[in-house]
């Protein structure tokens, strides 16, 4: 019975599919399943559709999603909380002006928009060119209702992010539950008018993520969003509302903001040469971007070791804590303040912290803008509002500041409140810049001596003359020159390419060759002379840390050969910039695919095996087998590449490091890595070794076979993460629940079975306990019976939680299912 009628429903579609071409529904007309209506150019298509991969489900909504586009998708829905189901839905605009959706054998109102205010004559709906489903009168302008006002999880080019102070409509994006599911999700995203605007994530009532405020030219904290050839971002501040938009330049080009079911905001870019959209920015691009990750006066530096760090002149305010990694308690001032006798201190190169306790003035100057702040004793910091033409206005905060994170590129000035104690009598520029090497110098300095010496006492072994010279010229490691020709050096045994060859085979590092980008920089895709195709890596040319990842990543990679790693093909060194030139690996990242639900089903259960061993096998070759043996310490989904026939290939070594032939590891203060990949004594303790890489390995398995990430698992019965969840499961012989609906019809649930089971091992919490990868390599291949695990590390996670961020200590107990547990208890 059920088989006919599904049978039905994938088919009846096909034959319905009247598509009248036009763009406009009027009160004589349906619109009924199978049926849509086209934007005059073509772009936009509004009709029924069902969600996600599973097309033959009965649940229908109406929404629009790009016609040009052959993989569906919606960018606005109008019956999100209730689907039609079955394809009995009609759609009709009816006097005096309103939509409704009926389902016709039921007779039941599905969804409609409301009464308008205003009545007219003769409405019609129409689905204009950019998108927006308008209620209009058919003989003029005047809009009685548009889709624009009503935004799903997509905020399209024109379309508004904010408030209309007239009439109280916030207009805010709100994910979709799941990738099959449009119902209202966890994650909302707003531009926030409290205080000063800024754009807020937030999951449910906790804010998760802030791309700062506006300073005149972008937010504060999102670099990338700025005006380029294609599109152009703006702040609209009046009485009457505040918004947030941005215009394509470029009206061939699509481009959308999305917010997915997993609250990452990202903006993407459709290139039709390609088929594809490439991701432009991404709101938890890094751990950085956490909320609040570093607590008050605390800043976050990616690749710093820790990340959070307290601002200079300041202390954590707990320090057991803040040993801990757990930061969320911040920092405070050296000397506390005494109010009249105040001053301040700039600090540079920041995303500005939260403005919801800001106050502004357009027209102040910097100078009054200080006065007024000293006035006022909450007053802890100021700036200018806009930055543009050396700054305008003055934004000024009470209260802590929080969120703050330091900015290789782009960052912004700060002034920050400080006791007169703290203020040296020296003035001016000095003084400025002995604050910003205070803060900056130490830090890379003391990276670039620790990753050096790794590289040394590597090279020693090797080629101890040239070894020494080396050596030399790093105690008088001033000036950059001698620097790059260090590097230089160490790359000899690497191609060197020509910057101009790499200009020409990326065109010119054009936008539509970028497909990625990360802390250190940005990717392109090439094609070299004879047409071999390349990644080609560039380095942002100013960050310090760059030039260590690149050292790093140079002297490393170019010694390794292995079939399941990314192999490195040539270096450029030229001026300021550092390049890396990397065999193209059409099929991107093992992320892209796993956590996709569309593109998930094109990975069955014999490729995702084949991944899961060759990742194994890649990281035995790195573990045991290569002459430097490295330990990669960043092993996680988005680093495992893909060939063109699926093969894996482990990538990114900027953050690996090698050890000699009889230790196993190392300890560390400058933890580095993941979260949600991390294993406990190296997240904890900094304590790092090939099983902190076991560990990471076992959370890849237990991601490729259930299809989700560890971090940000949601299940509606309890809180643990994906490894607490898997382990419940295993307890409870309840093991083939986890496993991703796509791979349930597959017969290999013996092997399946078994990575689980193996992924356990790799995670347990002691780091003895875990097996060695080429205990794992047989493990997986062999038949023979597995040990039981122990309890695994970090399976529980905390909320992310408005007042503490992120954090790893979580030592409240919590009870599940008769299993006690305390996160620090096996320290
Ligand atoms: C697809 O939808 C149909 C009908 O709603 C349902 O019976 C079936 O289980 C769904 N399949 C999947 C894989 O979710
Ligand atoms: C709606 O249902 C009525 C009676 O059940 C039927 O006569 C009519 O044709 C249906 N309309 C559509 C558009 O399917
Ligand atoms: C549905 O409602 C309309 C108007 O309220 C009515 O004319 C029609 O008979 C109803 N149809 C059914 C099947 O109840
Ligand atoms: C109708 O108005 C209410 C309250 O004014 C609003 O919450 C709701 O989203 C509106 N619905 C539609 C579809 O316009
Ligand atoms: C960005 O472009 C828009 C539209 O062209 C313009 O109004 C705005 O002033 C530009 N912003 C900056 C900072 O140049
Ligand atoms: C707009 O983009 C298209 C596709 O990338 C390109 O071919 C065209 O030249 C661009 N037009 C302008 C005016 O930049
Ligand atoms: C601030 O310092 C001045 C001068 O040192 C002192 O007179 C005053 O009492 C102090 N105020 C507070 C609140 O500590
Ligand atoms: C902003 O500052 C200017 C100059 O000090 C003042 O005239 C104006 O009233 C202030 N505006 C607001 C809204 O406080
Ligand atoms: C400081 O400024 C804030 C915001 O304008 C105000 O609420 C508070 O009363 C002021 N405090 C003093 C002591 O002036």
């Amino acid at each position: 019975m059920n088989k006919i009628l599904l049978f039905l429903f994938t088919i009846l579609p096909l034959f319905q599919k009247v598509e009248s071409q036009s763009d406009t529904l009027t009160t004589s007309q349906i619109l009924k399943d199978g049926e849509t209506i086209i934007s005059s150019d073509g772009t936009f298509e509004l009709g029924f559709f069902s969600a996600g991969k599973n097309s033959s489900s009965r649940n229908r909504y109406i929404g629009i999603w790009y016609k040009k586009i052959s993989a569906l998708t919606p960018i606005w829905v109008a019956n999100r909380q209730i689907p039609v189901k079955g394809i009995s839905g009609i759609l009709k605009i009816v006097e005096p002006g309103y939509l409704v959706l009926i389902n016709n054998v039921t007779n039941d109102t599905i969804w409609s928009t409301n009464f308008s205010s205003i009545s007219v004559k003769n409405p019609v709906a129409k689905l204009l060119d950019t998108g927006n489903f308008v209620i209009k009168d058919a003989n003029d302008d005047l809009l009685l209702w548009q889709s624009f006002d009503y935004p799903s999880d997509t905020l399209l080019a024109s379309m508004k992010l904010g408030r209309d102070l007239v009439t109280g409509l916030e207009r805010y994006l709100r994910s979709w539950k799941s990738d099959d599911d449009p119902a209202p999700g966890d994650y909302t995203y707003h531009c926030d008018p409290t205080g000063y605007p800024q754009d807020l994530m937030r999951r449910g009532p906790n804010v998760v993520y802030r791309a700062g405020p506006w300073n005149g030219l972008r937010w504060s904290g999102a670099p990338n969003m700025v005006n380029n050839s294609v599109t152009s971002f703006g702040l609209v501040m009046n009485d009457q509302e505040i918004y947030y938009k941005y215009e394509l330049v470029n009206k061939s080009l699509l481009t959308t903001l999305v917010l997915t079911p997993n609250g990452n905001a990202m903006r993407m870019i459709w290139i039709e040469k390609r088929e594809g959209w490439v991701n432009y920015h991404s709101a938890d691009a890094d751990h950085c971007d956490t909320y609040k990750l570093c607590g008050a006066y605390g800043t976050c530096t990616m690749f710093s070791d820790p990340v959070c760090r307290c601002l200079d002149k300041f202390v954590p305010k707990h320090p057991d804590d803040w040993n801990r990694a757990d930061w969320s308690s911040g920092c405070v001032r050296n000397h506390p303040l005494n109010c009249s006798e105040d001053g301040f201190i700039k600090y540079t190169g920041v995303k500005l912290p939260d403005t919801r306790y800001s106050w502004f003035n357009e027209t102040m100057t910097l100078d009054e803008c200080k006065l007024v702040c000293l006035r006022n004793c909450s007053c802890m910091g100021y700036t200018s509002l806009d930055i543009r033409n050396g700054g305008s206005g003055c934004l000024l905060w009470i209260g802590e500041l929080v969120d703050l994170r330091q900015l290789s590129e782009s960052g912004q000035d700060i002034y920050i409140r400080m006791a007169a104690s703290e203020i040296s009598p020296i003035d001016g520029s000095s003084r400025k810049k002995s604050i910003i090497l205070a803060i900056a110098l130490p830090l890379s300095i003391a990276a670039i001596l620790l990753m050096v010496g790794v590289c040394l006492i590597l090279r020693r072994q090797k080629k101890r003359a040239e070894t020494m010279l080396i050596e030399k010229r790093k105690l008088d490691d001033s000036n950059n020159k001698d620097k790059n020709n260090q590097i230089r050096r160490e790359a000899l045994e690497l191609p060197l390419v020509d910057l101009s060859t790499i200009m020409k085979a990326t065109n010119n590092f054009s936008l539509e060759n970028k497909i990625g980008a990360g802390g250190f920089g940005k990717v392109f895709k090439g094609v070299l002379e004879e047409g071999q195709e390349v990644a080609v890596k560039r380095l942002s040319e100013t960050s310090r840390q760059g030039n260590d990842e690149f050292k790093n990543e140079v002297s490393c990679i170019a010694e390794l050969q292995h079939r399941n790693l990314v192999k490195l093909l040539g270096c450029c060194i030229e001026e300021e910039e550092k390049i890396l030139v990397y065999e193209y690996m059409p099929n991107k990242s093992l992320d892209l695919f796993i956590f996709d639900q569309r593109r998930s089903t094109l990975l069955d259960w014999p490729k995702r095996f084949n991944i899961i061993n060759g990742i194994a096998r890649g990281l035995m070759y790195l573990h045991q087998d290569s002459r430097l043996r490295i330990i990669h310490r960043d092993l996680k989904a988005s680093n495992v590449l893909l060939d063109f026939e699926m093969n894996p290939k482990i990538s990114d070594f900027g953050m690996a490091r090698s050890f000699g032939g009889n230790e196993t590891g190392d300890n560390t203060n400058r933890v580095v890595g993941t979260y949600g990949y991390m294993s406990p004594e190296y997240a904890v303790d900094g304590i790092f070794s090939v099983k902190s890489d076991v560990f990471s390995f076992g959370v890849l398995i237990l991601e490729i076979v259930s299809g989700k990430k560890n971090r940000r698992f949601i299940h509606p019965d309890h809180n643990l993460n994906l490894i607490g969840h898997a382990w419940m499961l295993h307890r409870e012989g309840r093991s083939s629940e986890i496993i991703d609906p796509n791979l349930v019809e597959s017969c290999h649930t013996s092997e399946l079975q078994r990575s689980i089971h193996v992924g356990l091992l790799c995670v347990q919490q002691s780091p003895e306990d875990r097996p060695n990868m080429s205990s794992v390599v047989l493990m997986l291949t062999n038949e023979g019976i597995l040990p039981q695990p122990k309890p695994p590390g970090f399976f529980t996670e905390r909320n992310i939680d408005d007042a503490t961020g992120y954090s790893w200590s979580d030592q409240t107990p919590c009870s599940v299912n008769d299993v006690t547990v305390t996160l620090l208890d096996a320290r």
